[in-house]
């Protein structure tokens, strides 16, 4: 018997997730101009790290309002983007017609995708921001498996647990963590703001909990997978701590002098045989 989910709280994300599209939408960290004049916004690490795309059915959890799924599909990927935020899809809609990029958005909570959805896809992907949003990490897992084809795999790439240890801290020489790596318990945010639009009203709280290494390792074996690789990287895509340096590439890094911590990782991982 699975465990029951905490609706009460995933309800609130979502709602708190709806709050923040039009001011993501709008915001330059997103950069919608740009998408719609022709930019990716897929960075290195993914495009090569999935490599390539055409003509496979990809699925994209967690896509938000689209732009990297819909830059996927200008790779001749075939893709399905799902999110649990009504205005999310919507708008991932708006933008697949405005920049007539085909393209398939599904409203839907990440842990009960439509039967529909199974076994369809040679890649399914998910990045940056979706772990942290889950409260049962091998619920999440084996959604994400049951997508698969049996001869396609799983892309994440998403902030690495060792990351979320430190508070909000302004300089390198605060930065130590706060919170224990095994911490089980849930953490709310509440207040304006979030990585891309740091003055949006949210009213309503965020909750997100914590995952480790081991749990995830656990989480694709639990769920039939086989983990291909683990990479660890010492990039962000947003700016977690205000001492972190941006690249030419447009990813946060630790300025020189820091040790280099790992901020972020991707794996890959397939159907056991
Ligand atoms: C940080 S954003 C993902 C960002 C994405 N990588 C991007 O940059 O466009 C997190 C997304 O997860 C979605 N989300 C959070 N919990 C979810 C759930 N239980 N089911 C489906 N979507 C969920 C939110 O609506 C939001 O769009």
């Amino acid at each position: 018997m699975p465990r029951s989910l905490p609706e009460r709280a995933l309800d609130a994300n979502r709602r708190g997730w709806d709050a923040l599209v039009p001011y993501h939408r709008a915001s330059d960290f997103y950069g919608v101009r740009r998408f719609l004049q022709g930019a990716s916004t897929l960075g290195r690490t993914e495009r090569t790290e999935v490599g390539a795309v055409s003509g496979k059915r990809l699925l994209h959890l967690q896509c938000h309002f689209g732009l990297d799924t819909l830059s996927w599909a200008r790779r001749g990927a075939r893709v399905t983007g799902v999110d649990f935020s009504p205005r999310a899809v919507a708008t991932a809609r708006g933008l697949s017609r405005r920049a007539r990029v085909p393209a398939e958005f599904l409203r839907a909570d990440v842990h009960r995708l439509p039967a529909s959805l199974r076994h369809r896809f040679d890649v399914v992907f998910a990045s940056h921001g979706v772990l942290p949003w889950t409260p049962d990490l091998g619920r999440w897992m084996r959604s994400a498996a049951r997508g698969l084809r049996p001869t396609g795999f799983l892309y994440l790439l998403d902030a690495h647990p060792f990351a979320m240890m430190f508070g909000d801290v302004r300089s390198a020489a605060e930065l130590r963590p706060v919170d224990s790596y095994f911490r089980r318990r849930e953490s709310t945010e509440t207040g304006p703001g979030s990585y891309a639009a740091p003055d949006a009203p949210v009213p309503f709280p965020r909750h997100q909990w914590n995952w480790t290494v081991g749990d995830l390792v656990a989480a694709c074996t639990g769920a039939g997978l086989r983990l291909e690789w683990f990479h660890e990287h010492d990039f962000l895509p947003d700016r977690r701590f205000p001492f972190l340096r941006r690249g030419r590439d447009g990813l946060w890094r630790w300025p020189p002098g820091v040790p280099r911590l790992p901020l972020s990782f991707s794996l890959k991982a397939r159907p056991l045989g």
